[in-house]
């Protein structure tokens, strides 16, 4: 395995970026941000990086797949420092998923990149790339941004059930990406995003329209025990997915999300 796969001198130098930790191998970057994130002295954003996750994780009990050539990572951000309120906390992972659509548009113009409300990025009607944001317990006003990209690892090794629902850049594109510059353009696109959110009068509807995924589809929101179905609307301003159900157009905030 190429155990160094990144320039981390031109990483640590990523505008906006204020620190890097890097192992060639982790359990999951989000378990030992989450660690880092209770360390007051640090300067953020730091951003976490490893070359091969043994135990990624995604939303829920979810397990997250990376190989060799896939890009995951996780960004501790001073949330409250850049003045995000904590009520709007639940959509940085959407805020996210929107910045990952618009570098890596900027990557692979040829590309159809597609947000998946509410934390993935689709590439051609697969899922590319999984958002999992969680909110470190020991440490005020603190965020983990936790993002696993399909770069340079072909789904043609990946285990035969995520091989017809997950892609990579390089199955989509047929050549490898620069592991380096996809998450410099990434890492800027992300904390320009998120210093956007934070400003409540900065609208991102226009964005939302055009990358929405699943606008016009029957879609079924599993929340809990509770399931609804109906045709997404898209993504209202505020980030919340609407759907025209049988009885009434409902504002959704949170659940899983699967469409036809
Ligand atoms: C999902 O699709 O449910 C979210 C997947 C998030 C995966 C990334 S990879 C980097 C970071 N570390 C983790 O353990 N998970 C996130």
């Amino acid at each position: 395995m190429n155990t160094f796969p990144f320039d981390l001198s031109s990483l640590a130098e990523t505008p906006g970026l204020l620190g890097l930790e890097y192992q060639p191998e982790t359990t999951s970057t989000n378990d030992w941000a989450l660690q880092l994130s209770s360390d007051e002295a640090r300067r953020l954003p730091l951003m976490v990086l490893t070359a091969r996750q043994t135990a990624g994780r995604g939303r829920g009990s979810n397990q997250w797949w990376g190989a060799e050539g896939s890009l995951t990572f996780s960004l501790v951000i001073d949330a409250e420092g850049i003045g995000l309120p904590m009520d709007r906390w639940p959509r940085v992972a959407l805020v996210t998923g929107l910045a990952v659509c618009e570098a890596l548009q900027a990557t692979f113009p040829e590309g159809v990149f597609n947000l998946k409300w509410p934390n993935d990025v689709y590439l051609g009607g697969r899922k590319l790339c999984g958002i999992l944001v969680e909110v470190p317990s020991h440490t005020r006003g603190r965020l983990v941004i936790g993002v696993g990209i399909n770069v340079n690892n072909s789904f043609a090794s990946a285990p035969p059930e995520l091989r017809e629902k997950a892609t990579s850049l390089v199955d989509a594109a047929g050549g490898e990406f620069d592991l380096t510059e996809v998450l410099s353009l990434v890492i800027v696109r992300v904390l320009q995003r998120i210093t956007d959110y934070a400003d409540p009068t900065h609208a991102f509807i226009a964005e939302f329209r055009r990358y929405c995924l699943l606008t016009g589809r029957m879609v079924r929101i599993e929340q809990g025990s509770t399931l609804i179905t109906g045709q997404c609307q898209g993504i209202a301003p505020n980030g919340t997915l609407l759907v025209q159900t049988e009885t009434g157009l409902r504002q959704i905030v949170s659940g899983t999300v699967s469409f036809e």
